[in-house]
């Protein structure tokens, strides 16, 4: 952390979730926080609650899927602090569906906001750090980007790619002194599933028990990505099952798409969820 003297951090999607809890995780230590959402409500709820934990912050209405509403941010970010140490791209929906089923509608609405914002977080707030002289980066991704399961393509591909921008940037901005850390997080308990867009109610049900039975929360996720950061680490992988398929897949790909291949032919997952 003593990289940052400053502590400023600025973090989308912070009225909820992940996002919020990794403010409550900054406030604890004393960082000033950009509580940006597109949910006026609650963005407020969360800096009363960094205030109620001792921290400092200030809401920024943003809209992750409009460039502008994020240059407008950075802007504010510039007046009120001088700028700011680290940007976590967070804000993002899910969704699933059938690949034949998924309407061009689904899959711009699932791209924009979990892709292309991040891009948009990253290409506003790179030359803002560099100019500082460094800071870091924090996207949010999923162990859905690395397990790739079925049913879930049009948020598989979203996740997937925020971990290549990540690692791609990782190399690309470290001349620029600017860390990235790329969060992939099996189920944990949010309001994720308000927006989730599915094309079949079965998808929706399956969703619903995964979150049902997922042990993590949004502070567990949210204080080992923290710490990843602190180390300057790459990838914050939290949960073991994540941790485990992430290696599955890297040291045996074929067993481990063949093993999920037959899981999904015999129906094994709707057994095992009780579907
Ligand atoms: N919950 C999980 O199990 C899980 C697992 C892996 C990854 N993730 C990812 O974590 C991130 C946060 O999700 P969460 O689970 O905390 O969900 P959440 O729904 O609790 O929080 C998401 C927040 O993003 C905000 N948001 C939605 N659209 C927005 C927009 N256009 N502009 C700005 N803000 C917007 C919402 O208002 C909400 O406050 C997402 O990118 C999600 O894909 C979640």
């Amino acid at each position: 952390m003593k990289r940052f003297p400053q502590k400023r951090v600025f973090i989308t999607g912070a009225g909820s979730g992940f996002g919020r809890a990794l403010a409550l995780e900054f406030a604890a230590k004393g960082w000033r926080i950009g509580v940006s959402d597109i949910d006026e409500n609650r963005a407020k709820e969360t800096l009363d609650l960094v205030k109620q934990s001792g921290g400092k912050g200030i809401v920024i209405l943003c809209d992750v899927t409009k460039i502008e509403d994020l240059e407008k941010a950075a802007q504010t970010l510039e007046q009120s602090w001088g700028g700011v140490d680290v940007v976590v791209n967070n804000a993002g929906v899910a969704g699933a569906g059938y690949i034949e089923k998924i309407s061009e509608t689904q899959w711009d609405w699932i791209l924009d906001l979990n892709l292309k914002s991040v891009i948009y977080g990253c290409r506003v707030f790179v030359p803002m750090l560099e100019k500082q002289g460094g800071g870091h980066i924090i996207n949010m991704a999923s162990s859905a980007g690395i397990a790739s399961l079925p049913e879930m393509s049009c948020y598989n591909v979203t996740k997937a790619a925020v971990i290549s921008l990540s690692e791609t940037l990782r190399i690309e901005l470290g001349p620029k002194n600017i860390g990235v850390t790329v969060v992939a997080p099996t189920f944990f308990h949010s309001n994720l599933m308000e927006k989730f867009q599915s094309t079949d109610e079965r998808q929706k049900n399956m969703a619903n028990t995964f979150f049902a039975r997922s042990g993590a929360t949004a502070k567990d996720v949210a204080a080992h990505a923290l710490k990843c950061m602190e180390k300057d680490k790459l990838y914050a992988i939290c949960q073991l099952d994540g941790k485990f398929i992430w290696r599955m897949k890297r040291l045996f790909p074929e067993i481990y798409f063949n093993t999920i291949r037959f899981f999904y032919k015999n129906r094994l997952f709707d057994r095992i969820m009780g579907n």
